[in-house]
C-alpha cells in the first residue's frame, strides 16, 4: 500500500495545467460503445478509473487503448456481461448499463463499487430503464436487463431527484431508442453537457442539456468521432483550495471557469485574490483566510458541488472564524474530518452539518485516505500543516488525480510517494 509523505508549512507557487475531467471521461468512454467504428478522446486523464473503464470495454469486445489519447473501436463488441470484479472497481461502471442496452439491447451487471459515501442506491437508474422498455431481474446481486423487442422506446421520465448517474444512464439508453425521450428534473452538471456534446458529435439529437429538461430524438445508428473532454472542475477546486490553505499563488491553466463559478464564488469569500478568465484562474492567498459567512450547502449543480466540500474544508480549518457546511447529497461525506481533527482542526459534526472553527495552525499527523476527495483534502491540509504527515491508502487519490504528486511539486510542495 503506497503512502504520501508530505512536509507542510511552505507557501505554494507555480503554474499548473488542469487535467481533463474524470467525471466526464468515464460516461463518455461508455458512450463510445454506442458509436459504430472508432472514437478518439483527447484530454482524458490517465487515472486508475479510466484504466478500469478501458478494461470493461475490452472485456465486452471493444478495442480500447489509453495513451496520449483514448482510442475506442466498438466494431468487435459482443459481450453483454461485466464481471463483478470490474463492476466493483468504480462507481461509474454503472454507466455501462445504459450504454450496453443502447447498443446491444441487453446486459448483466452488478451493484457498482466506488467511494463509500453512504448508501448509493441505483433505484432511479433501474426505474428509468424500465420505463424505456427494459425487463430487469436480480439474481443474487447480478442484475439482468433486456429491452423488449431489442430496442428502447422513447418515453417521458421525471426523476424524483436530479441524479447525475441516472440522467447519464437514461441518455445513454435513449439516444438509440425508437422515438422521443424527455427527461424532466434531469441533472444539470457540466459533465452531463459534455456527455451530450460527445454524443451529438456522434450524430445523436439531444436538446436542453444543462437546463433541467433534456429532449432526445432516438437515432438508429451513431458514428465514431474525435472529441476533447472538458477540464476537471473538481481537480481545479482541489489545487485552488490547496494553495489557499498553504498560502501562495497559482496560475491554473486549461480551466472551465464558468462551470467552476459555484465553487469560486464561495472561495472568494475567504479573502483570496481571484482573477478569472474563461480558461485560466489566478489565485493569490496572502494573509490568514477568512471563514465563509454563509452556510456552504452542497447541492446539485449549479449549487456548491459535494465533491468540493472536503477540499474547501481543508482550507477553512485554519481560517479566521467559524464556517458551517451542510452536506445534502451523501450521508457519509465527512469521513475525512477525523484526519483533519488529528492534525489539530476543530470540527464538530451534527448530522449533515459540520461546524468548522478556524484554528491558528495544523500540525503533521498520520492519516488514512477514506475516499477520493477526502484523501485529497487530507493532502491539502498536510501541505498547510507544520511538520510531516503520512497519508496512507492513496489509491483513493489516484482514482481521481493525474500525477498528483507531480502537480503538488510543480507548486513547490514537498511530497513523496513511498
Ligand atoms: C454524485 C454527485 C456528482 C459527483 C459524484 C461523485 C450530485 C447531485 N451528484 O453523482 O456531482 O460528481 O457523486 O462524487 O451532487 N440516489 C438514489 N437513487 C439512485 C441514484 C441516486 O437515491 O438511483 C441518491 C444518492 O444516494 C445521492 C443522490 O441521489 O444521495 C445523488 O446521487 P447521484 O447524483 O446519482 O450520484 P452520482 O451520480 O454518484
Amino acid at each position: 500500500m503506497q503512502k504520501f509523505i508530505i512536509e507542510g508549512g511552505k507557501r505554494l507557487s507555480g503554474e499548473l495545467k488542469l487535467q481533463g475531467s474524470k467525471n466526464s471521461s468515464l460516461p463518455i468512454m461508455a458512450a463510445a460503445m454506442l458509436a459504430q467504428g472508432e472514437s478518439v478522446l483527447k484530454n482524458c486523464p490517465k487515472l486508475t478509473d479510466v484504466y478500469s473503464a478501458s478494461r470493461i470495454l475490452n472485456v465486452l469486445g471493444c478495442k480500447c487503448s489509453v495513451s496520449d489519447t483514448v482510442v475506442i473501436n466498438s466494431e468487435g463488441i459482443s459481450g453483454t456481461e461485466i464481471p463483478e470484479s470490474l463492476m466493483r472497481e468504480m462507481r461509474s461502471s454503472i454507466m455501462f448499463m445504459g450504454a450496453m442496452l443502447g447498443r446491444l439491447g441487453e446486459c448483466t451487471v452488478s451493484i457498482p463499487g466506488g467511494c463509500e459515501l453512504g448508501p448509493r442506491p441505483i433505484d432511479m437508474h433501474i426505474n428509468a430503464l424500465k420505463k424505456l422498455g427494459a425487463e430487469v431481474s436480480d439474481e443474487g446481486g447480478r442484475i439482468n436487463c433486456r429491452l423488449r423487442g431489442g430496442r428502447a422506446k422513447g418515453t417521458r421520465i421525471t426523476l424524483p431527484f436530479p441524479s447525475v448517474g441516472a440522467t447519464e444512464n437514461i441518455i445513454l439508453c435513449a439516444v438509440t431508442a425508437e422515438g422521443e425521450t424527455i427527461i424532466n428534473n434531469a441533472a444539470r452538471e457540466p459533465e452531463i453537457c459534455d456527455l451530450c456534446g460527445f454524443l451529438r458529435s456522434c450524430g445523436a439529437e439531444i436538446h436542453g442539456d444543462g437546463c433541467g429538461s433534456i429532449i432526445i430524438q432516438g437515432r438508429e445508428k451513431l458514428h465514431g468521432c474525435e472529441y476533447t473532454v472538458m477540464p476537471d472542475r473538481i481537480a481545479g477546486a482541489t489545487y485552488l483550495s490547496m494553495t489557499a490553505a498553504a498560502g501562495g499563488e497559482i496560475i491554473l491553466k486549461n480551466t472551465c471557469t464558468a462551470e467552476m463559478e459555484p465553487f469560486l464564488s464561495v472561495l472568494e469569500q475567504t479573502g483570496c485574490g481571484i482573477y478569472a478568465a474563461p480558461d485560466t484562474i489566478y489565485l493569490r492567498s496572502g494573509r490568514r483566510l477568512k471563514a465563509v459567512r454563509d452556510r456552504i450547502r452542497t447541492m446539485p449543480h449549479p449549487g456548491f458541488p459535494t465533491d468540493a466540500q472536503a477540499v474547501l474544508m481543508a482550507a477553512l480549518v485554519t481560517a479566521d472564524g467559524t464556517s458551517v457546511f451542510e452536506e445534502n447529497i451523501f450521508d457519509c461525506r465527512y469521513r475525512h474530518t477525523a484526519a483533519l481533527v488529528k492534525m489539530g482542526a476543530d470540527i464538530e459534526i451534527l448530522g449533515k452539518v459540520a461546524v468548522v472553527r478556524g484554528v491558528k495552525t495544523l500540525h503533521g499527523a498520520e492519516a488514512e485516505a477514506t475516499d477520493l476527495r477526502g484523501g485529497a483534502a487530507m493532502a491539502a491540509a498536510a501541505l498547510s500543516a507544520e511538520g510531516v504527515s503520512v497519508i496512507s491508502n492513496i489509491s483513493h487519490i489516484d482514482r481521481g488525480y493525474e500525477k498528483f504528486e507531480e502537480a503538488v511539486r510543480t507548486l513547490g510542495g514537498n511530497i513523496q510517494r513511498v
